[in-house]
């Protein structure tokens, strides 16, 4: 059997997942509370997050994916959509590592 699947979002805490899962999956499911107003799917653009490590272990991102990523704030070339982001495989590095952009800490934070 191989090793589980982690992410980690940075500044907080480390989860498993497991293939098929999208980022958004493993935040709801750990009670991060990623914004996601359009339920998931791929109608807003609430949910990014930057990929910081382990980006290697998800699948791209599709046209309509990139469409909505230019409607969000403070994206790079490591932003995703986090209901379209989803595991495919292991990551190289052994994780795979979700910034949620500054503009929604605050919502995170209360979340704890
Ligand atoms: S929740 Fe709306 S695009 Fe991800």
């Amino acid at each position: 059997m191989s090793d589980p699947i982690r992410v980690r979002f940075v500044d907080g805490d480390e989860f498993e997942a497991a293939i098929g899962d999208s980022i958004l999956d493993v935040a709801l499911a750990h009670g991060i509370d990623l914004d996601h107003a359009c339920g998931g799917v791929c109608a807003c653009s609430t949910c990014h997050v930057r990929i910081v490590e382990g980006a290697d272990a998800l699948n791209e991102s599709s046209d309509d994916e990139e469409d909505q990523l230019d409607e969000a704030r403070d994206v790079g070339l490591d932003s995703r959509l986090g209901c379209q982001a989803k595991i495919l495989r292991a990551p190289a590095g052994g994780v795979i590592a979700v910034r949620i952009p500054s503009w929604n800490v605050n919502l995170v934070r209360e979340a704890h």
